[in-house]
């Protein structure tokens, strides 16, 4: 293998390690659309749903039921039609419709079994009629009113993936058939999911299919590879007088989703072998990635922040974990700054520095001890990643004493002190004895922020 081919392979495995450390112990609602049942890599895209769930990632899975549905019914010949996406079936359909939605959940625990994995189906989720709406009788469908969670989590703490039909209960036992992509949503709401996936059978929502938003970035192949929460509102408003299609409705739940408290959605291709680990794993997604504004707290600092980030970096020079610094430094490097802000206080601060080689620092990192472990360092962090990809920075560095786990935690990976710039190198302080921890940004996907979940 030539050189330049293994160090890449050695930076993904470094890379997948980070995320591994970062995710595990969180919940991924991953809602499977019904279209991939019958694709030849389905049994694989399973597979690598187990290997998340290895690495101690909670995984709930929805799988969608539509196509099986269909199929069912153009069995015993019973027609039913769709108003405003949502199937309207007559009561003597429902069985059917069970039929199909538990089917498709014994599929997926076959071939979690055949993987060695342990799945339970469960009826958690109480439903009620969605009745009349405009002159409509939506007869047996329903939306979720409840979800037991107290009891899913507990099958996850058993280390058990539960499994979700689209069939929902109402207190007498009545069942009505209930939108998954609604389900995983309010899934990933209850349970405080860090990520909802929608795996679908058509890829990533396309740029050329609708219109984009102004500052959205599009990639090579059509795919709008990622929005801001912001950016998600904006796309649905110029869009929505277009037909009502898949697509809209995935961002639209995408956008109440990440308004709701989840931090990231992503709707990847499950048609395409290893699409959902690229997109967990590595700082290039390939999907669309909608997510919360994470950085609406971080801003540029102003020479009126000064005092304050100095009182906030003092402890840390005192534990010698940051170099001292003096007001007339940070008014030279006003630039280079960013300060975390709640409610006009300052909470945190920290530098991004750019050198020759399209090379990067980040330095000057500190947190108020009384705001500490509560995602700021890591939003900083994120917010100046962004910002040296928006310099078309290739790669970061950071020298530290006392938190290299922390930053190998957000994906840095250990260096060297060749890694540095030369002035950088030259400089280095030998008694200090900081390492080196760097940071690789994505050619393709410069805007993609991956560090705060
Ligand atoms: C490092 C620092 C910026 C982190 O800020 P923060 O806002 O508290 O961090 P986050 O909330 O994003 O992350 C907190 C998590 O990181 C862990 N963590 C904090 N400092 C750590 C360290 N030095 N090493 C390893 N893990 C650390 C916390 O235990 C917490 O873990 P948990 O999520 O499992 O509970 C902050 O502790 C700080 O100001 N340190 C002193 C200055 C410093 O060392 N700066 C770096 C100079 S390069």
């Amino acid at each position: 293998m030539n050189k330049k081919r293994l160090k890449e392979q050695v930076e993904t495995i470094r890379q997948a390690f980070g995320y591994i450390t970062r995710f595990r112990g969180q919940t991924f609602v991953i809602k499977l659309d019904s279209a991939l049942f019958g694709n030849a890599y389905f049994p694989i895209l399973i597979k690598d749903l187990v290997l998340l769930h290895q690495m101690g990632i909670r995984i709930v899975l929805v799988p969608g039921a539509k196509q099986r549905i269909d199929q069912i019914l153009a069995t015993y010949n019973i027609k039913t039609h769709t108003v405003k996406g949502v199937r309207i079936s007559p009561p003597d359909a429902v069985s059917y419709i069970k039929m199909a939605a538990f089917d498709v959940c014994n599929k997926l625990m076959t071939l979690l079994a055949e993987n060695d994995t342990h799945a339970i189906i469960g009826n958690w989720v109480k439903a009620r009629a969605i009745g009349v709406r405009d002159g409509v009788d939506f007869l047996s469908s329903g939306t979720v009113e409840s979800l037991q969670t107290d009891i899913v989590r507990r099958t996850l703490d058993q280390g058990q993936i539960p499994i979700f039909p689209n069939i929902g209960w109402n207190a007498k036992g009545k069942p009505y058939n209930i939108s998954s992509n609604e389900l995983a949503l309010a899934l990933g709401r209850e349970l405080g999911a860090a990520k909802l996936f929608f795996i679908t059978g058509f890829g990533g929502i396309s740029g050329r299919k609708t219109r984009v938003p102004p500052g959205v970035y599009v990639s090579s192949d059509g795919t709008i590879s990622q929005m801001t929460v912001t950016q998600a509102g904006g796309f649905l408003d110029i869009n929505a007088s277009s037909r009502q299609s898949t697509a809209l409705e995935l961002v639209s739940l995408a956008y109440e989703a990440c308004r709701g408290g989840i931090p990231r959605v992503h709707i990847v291709d499950g048609r395409v072998e290893g699409m959902v680990l690229k997109e967990i794993f590595s700082n290039r997604g390939f999907g669309t990635m909608i997510y919360a504004n994470q950085h609406e707290n971080v801003r540029p600092m102003v020479p009126a922040d000064i005092p304050e980030v100095l009182r906030i970096m003092e402890p840390s020079v005192g534990e010698a974990a940051l170099v001292p610094r003096t007001a007339g430094q940070l008014e030279k490097d006003l630039e280079a700054f960013a300060v975390y802000e709640v409610d006009g206080t300052i909470h945190g601060c920290g530098a991004l520095h750019a050198f020759p080689g399209k090379t990067g620092e980040i330095a000057g990192l500190a947190i108020d001890q009384a705001y500490a472990n509560l995602g700021s360092g890591a939003r900083i962090v994120s917010y100046l990643i962004e910002k040296a990809s928006t310099l078309k920075l290739k790669k970061l560095f950071v020298l530290t004493t006392q938190t290299w786990d922390w930053f190998a935690s957000l994906g840095f990976t250990p260096g060297t002190l060749n890694d540095l710039p030369a002035e950088k190198k030259k400089a280095y302080n030998r008694k200090r004895k900081s390492r080196v921890l760097t940071y690789s940004i994505s050619p393709r996907r410069t805007k993609r922020p991956s560090v705060v979940e």
